[in-house]
């Protein structure tokens, strides 16, 4: 994970590198650091936590000046991969207080260099892998090579996953940028230029942006940029125009981010409905450019959130098209050799565009010769660019740690491909098309009927902050709202949560169950309602304390329950197809006013980031 960020060739360098790490808090947040150069000399400045220590720090520097003037800076913000949060470890890191890196990613081989570059008088301060990079840089222009020189033999030292951008006094008007599978992007400006971690991060000083590809590294100067690729030949990359956000986006009136985007849910889903479905219900997406000419077996790829997406996904397309999905966590698919037999296509879900898991997964998949298609939230993410075919679910930007909106929205688009793909190889009718895509239409005014039960579940999460453990139970379309409702309560609460198929609990979770332990059971009547109120009932007859969400037939049936939250009354078809989307609401909502209670970072909890960069 990690952000980083350069300017060169405008006053006030430090000022503007600070506005570009304000937009990359969600790649980090343990600490955040800052270094310029100006009058020959190399300034840093660190601090722990989050940006607005540093910004503080800033501000309070007497000699303001010595952080206004330069030309040239680079910052960062940081989640700890190798050595505690501390100043120590912050970045950037240096060497003999004339070369500065920062750093994304992880060098997986530094400890074999840090005891070379010991050995030959170096002197390490921090515990991180990236601070090899400054030495090294040390010791080959210290050999007379100049910086593009310099950063080649560096380059040739280091292995791993990385985008790093290191300064140095000995060449003040340059800055050398590599990229290895972490992301890079060089923006071009007048007699200046910049880099970010992602475009939004300097498009406040440009709109002209080029994306580094794996294995380029590039010199990055006053008038203009140099790239090459591995084998060190100068390549033209495309300049691409962005279009700037206006402003950085506010909380509009709300306590948190999470808030925020969990109450835009109605006015953010039909985006995504109207990208693919016009107003006459005819489907929007082209399956042969998601290469699907044949029936074949269809495999999904995510990770967290994203990956109970994907599940609920497999539900729908095997129900409603009666084609075979696989799904694996990103995470695993890379690692193995997975057979491809009957397959032609992948899809890989992520709301960044980022996470390391899911890109390398993407990248194994296209290896392995399917056609890679993403839905993705971020467009001209690097998973956009490298996947064949992108659906976007133009949720717009999402700030809060907690995947909220970008949940539901992943949902509409596999929602909908589960249609089109039904259309194409289970024969379904026009009026079942028409039928699904009305569904898809009441989905914004049912979803605000579900968000209208906010103030029973902040009762319900008064009453169960101080648990230690909480279990949540659901069963077929709802068993991953289960999982997502556990992921969703731990990430941000810290309370321990488990989602179990509420089938497997005699299997063995119902050993965990002891007096009082909250038992939260989503349900709606689909015909198995029995099944999924007797294993209720037999978390209740072991002392739980049962929390049922669900519709009222559901809720006559399980009287037994502790509390009852009754969802509003919807069409019964549209209810138990479409549950997950409503049920999603108190997963989010309790998760929310529960970690709210508890006084937690809310959107920046503990230990995450908003973009999971490293595997
Ligand atoms: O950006 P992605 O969708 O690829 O992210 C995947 C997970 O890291 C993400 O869903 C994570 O689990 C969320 N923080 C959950 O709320």
């Amino acid at each position: 994970m990690c952000g980083v960020v350069a300017v060169i060739g405008k006053q006030n360098a430090s000022q503007l590198v600070v506005e570009g790490l304000k937009k990359l808090e969600y790649r980090g947040y343990d600490s955040a650091g800052i270094a310029s150069a100006s009058c020959g000399k190399l300034q840093t400045l660190k601090s722990e936590g989050k940006l607005i220590n540093l910004i503080n720090n800033l501000n309070q520097i007497s000699n303001a000046k010595l952080y206004s003037d330069p030309l040239i800076a680079i910052g960062h913000t940081r989640w700890a991969t190798h050595g505690n949060i501390s100043l120590e470890n912050a970045h950037p890191l240096t060497s003999e207080n004339k070369v500065a890196v920062v750093h994304n990613g992880i060098i997986e081989n530094y400890e074999t260099i840090k005891n070379k570059l010991i050995s030959e008088g170096y002197v390490f301060k921090s515990q991180t892998d990236t601070e090899v990079l400054p030495h090294l840089f040390m010791k080959y222009i210290k050999l007379g090579n100049n910086f593009l020189q310099a950063g080649r033999l560096v380059l040739k030292d280091v292995k791993g996953a990385f985008a790093f951008i290191a300064m140095s006094l000995d060449f003040p008007n340059e800055l050398f940028v590599s990229r290895n599978s972490s992301p890079l992007a060089i923006g071009l400006g007048d007699k200046s230029n910049f880099v970010g971690s992602d475009a939004h991060s300097i498009d406040h000083l440009t709109q002209k942006i080029i994306y580094l590809e794996d294995g380029d590294h590039a010199l990055v100067k006053l008038d203009g940029v140099d790239i090459f690729n591995e084998y060190e030949e100068k390549v033209n990359r495309k300049i691409i125009n962005i279009k700037a956000e206006i402003g950085l986006i506010t909380k509009g009136g709300y306590k948190h981010f999470m808030e925020k985007e969990i109450f835009e849910q109605p006015s953010v889903i039909p985006q995504t409905i109207s990208t693919y479905i016009n107003s006459d219900s005819r489907i929007k997406i082209n399956l042969n450019k998601l290469g699907f000419k044949n029936k074949n077996t269809l495999l999904i790829l995510a990770a967290g959130t994203s990956y109970y997406a994907a599940m609920v996904g497999k539900y729908w397309i095997e129900h409603i098209a009666d084609l075979p999905v696989i799904i694996d966590l990103a995470s695993e698919y890379r690692y193995r050799k997975p057979s491809v037999f009957g397959q032609s296509a992948m899809l890989v879900i992520s709301q960044s565009g980022e996470s390391l898991d899911t890109l390398m997964a993407l990248r194994h998949g296209k290896e392995l010769g399917l056609s890679t298609n993403a839905i993705v939230n971020v467009e001209g993410s690097t998973i956009d660019r490298e996947a064949d075919f992108s659906l976007y679910t133009k949720a717009g930007s999402e700030i809060g740690v907690a995947s909220t909106k970008s949940f539901t929205s992943q949902l509409v688009v596999l929602f909908i491909i589960a249609i089109a793909l039904g259309e194409k190889f289970n024969n379904l009718k026009p009026n079942q098309i028409k039928k699904y895509c009305n569904y898809i239409h009441i989905l914004p005014s049912a979803i605000a009927q579900m968000l209208n039960m906010e103030n029973e579940i902040k009762l319900i999460a008064q009453k169960i902050k101080n648990a230690q453990s909480i279990i949540f139970l659901g069963r077929g379309l709802l068993y991953p709202l289960a999982l997502e409702g556990a992921l969703k309560l731990k990430e941000i609460s810290y309370i321990h949560a488990e989602g179990f198929a509420a089938g497997e609990m005699k299997h063995g979770p119902i050993a965990l169950i002891e007096d009082h332990v909250p038992v939260i059971m989503f349900l709606v009547s689909d015909g198995n309602e029995d099944k999924a109120i007797s294993n209720l009932q037999e978390a209740y007859s072991r002392g739980a304390q049962i929390i049922l969400i669900a519709d009222k037939n559901c809720i006559q049936k399980a009287s037994f329950a502790h509390f009852k939250i009754e969802i509003p009354n919807f069409e019964t078809d549209f209810k138990s197809f479409l549950s997950p989307f409503l049920m999603a609401i108190p997963a989010q909502l309790l998760a929310y006013h529960i970690a709210n209670e508890r006084g937690t970072d809310v959107d920046q909890p503990r230990n995450l980031a908003k973009s999971v960069t490293v595997e």
